[in-house]
């Protein structure tokens, strides 16, 4: 089975969790696409739902498919929010941000009562960092002087950049986005998050530690397996 139907079940499945009415914040990504367009089938008129998406491009895509997508107001919480991710640890750590919207996505992930992750089969790692780099936003002035500080870390930042024309890849936020290599993958999450944190020029990372309530994972036999904190399948 094709990765691309893989994160096609996993999104589906994402979506089958959303109830009419509810409050929702959608996360960005090709699986994350997968579940607005199966939300959009769901939920043809609306159905009193309330969105508030983490990028431009999830905004784009879900208000061209009919959902009633709205801005963030002063006492927002969530029902609910579904997100991909680029890394899933047996801990539920994530590494998120491959698509440079983490800052929003962690932003609105620490509003929502539940936080659901769809992901295809290859997400699934014994430990972050080892599949894919760990993004930071940060705020351009700053980034000379970060790249000295964490390579001084050992974390071989990378600034992200567009692949024809060379120039920074900028967020929504107008920031850029570093990656970082650590060497050996990463053994506290919890600890590097906080670490980098503190830089001053940091805006967040994509290290995502105990926000995760259920993973979807999209299996290359067709079925979706449910992870839920604590390794288990739901009982
Ligand atoms: C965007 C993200 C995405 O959820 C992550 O990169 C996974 O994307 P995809 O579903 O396309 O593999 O964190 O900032």
């Amino acid at each position: 089975m094709e990765l691309e139907e893989e994160k096609a079940l996993a999104g589906r499945a994402a979506a089958g969790h959303v109830r009419p009415g509810q409050k929702l914040a959608l996360g960005t990504g090709s699986t994350t696409s997968f579940a607005i367009r199966a939300l959009a089938e769901k939920f043809p008129s609306g159905d009193h739902l309330s969105i508030v998406a983490s990028s431009n491009a999830t905004e784009r895509l879900a208000v061209e498919l009919g959902l009633p997508v709205r801005a963030l107001e002063p006492g927002d919480k969530f029902d609910l929010m579904i997100d991909g991710a680029d890394e899933v640890a047996p801990t539920l750590a994530l590494t998120k941000g491959g698509g440079g919207a983490l800052f929003r996505e962690k932003f609105l992930a620490r509003l929502s009562a539940e936080l659901v992750i769809a992901v295809d089969h290859t997400k699934l790692v014994p430990k972050l960092g080892t599949r894919h780099p760990i993004p930071i936003e940060v705020v351009p002035f700053a980034r000379v002087k970060l790249l000295h500080q964490l390579t001084e870390r050992a974390l071989s930042p990378r600034l992200r950049a567009d692949r024809a024309s060379g120039a920074p890849v900028l967020t929504d936020n107008g920031n850029e986005i570093l990656d970082l290599f650590p060497e050996n993958g990463v053994d506290d999450p919890a600890r590097l998050d906080h670490e980098l944190r503190v830089l001053p020029g940091v805006i967040e990372t994509g290290i995502f530690v105990g926000l995760a309530h259920r993973i979807y994972v999209g299996l290359p036999d067709g079925t979706v397996q449910e992870i839920l904190p604590g390794g288990g399948p739901p009982p």
